[in-house]
């Protein structure tokens, strides 16, 4: 079975008194364990596309399933419970909490979750360990670098073990090299631990990592290899 099936999905967008098609008529499967970018100029429907997965938004047509679960038939606390559970963000601007540390940013969906301090420390040091963050635990995120920060989004996004992690153009804040030593651990994530990713990107490096590379043009898919 998928883990994320869309099927003959639309997003259509009022503007004024006209519409916006943003996905046209689009169907897609995605297993559990894949690696998968979505690519396509900008415009093209990428973060409307994973706003839908992520259950941040409800198509305007067709049906958007996430693992076993027609997300447009779910109450609104339902999905925000679906949302928690399985998914994992990870946003172009990493979205920490300036206030909070590190660790905190990280074990922030463990305290939405209940999970108790001790068990959210002990994920933390694990996961930072993981993602070579060892130290940076008590910093503001304002005091660590790009990469860094990014770093400790992905540990928020894995923390809770989600079914998936999307992510909107992870790398495109980010310099050469620390987008290349992020997707290097972002395939590890992948294959050692079985993680599965689906980001969007028009960089062609980030496209040239992913093994299935899933290209939209107005809405539409256009490839998918
Ligand atoms: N809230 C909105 N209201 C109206 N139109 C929108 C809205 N959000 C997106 N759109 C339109 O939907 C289309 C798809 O937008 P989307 O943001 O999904 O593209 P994208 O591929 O992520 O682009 P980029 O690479 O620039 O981030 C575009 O034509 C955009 O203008
Ligand atoms: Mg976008």
């Amino acid at each position: 079975m998928s883990l994320i099936e869309l099927k003959s999905v639309s997003k259509i967008y009022p503007l004024g008194n006209q519409q916006v098609v943003a996905v046209a008529n689009l169907s897609l499967k995605i297993k559990a364990g894949e690696f998968t970018v979505l690519a396509g100029p900008s415009g093209s429907g990428k973060t409307t596309l994973l706003n839908l997965i992520g259950c941040l938004d409800q198509p305007s047509e067709g049906e958007v399933w996430l693992d076993g679960h027609n997300v447009g038939k779910e109450e609104a606390k339902q999905l925000a419970k679906l949302r928690l559970n399985k998914i994992g963000f990870i946003f172009q601007s990493y979205n920490l909490i300036p206030v909070l540390t590190a660790a905190e940013n990280a074990e922030f969906t463990l305290m939405l979750l209940g999970i108790d301090k001790v068990k959210r420390r002990q994920r933390i040091v694990e996961l930072f360990a993981e993602l070579g963050l060892q130290g940076l635990e008590d910093r503001n995120p304002s005091d660590l670098s790009g990469g860094q920060q990014q770093r400790v989004a992905i540990a928020r996004a894995m923390a809770a073990q989600p079914a998936v992690i999307l992510a909107d153009e992870p790398t495109a804040s980010l310099d050469l090299q620390t987008s290349e030593d992020l997707l290097a651990l972002m395939q590890r994530l992948n294959e050692t631990q079985g993680v599965t990713f689906v980001f969007s990107s028009h960089d062609p490096l980030v496209i040239s990592h992913a093994r299935r590379v899933v290209s939209l043009r107005d809405g539409c898919l256009e490839s998918d290899r």
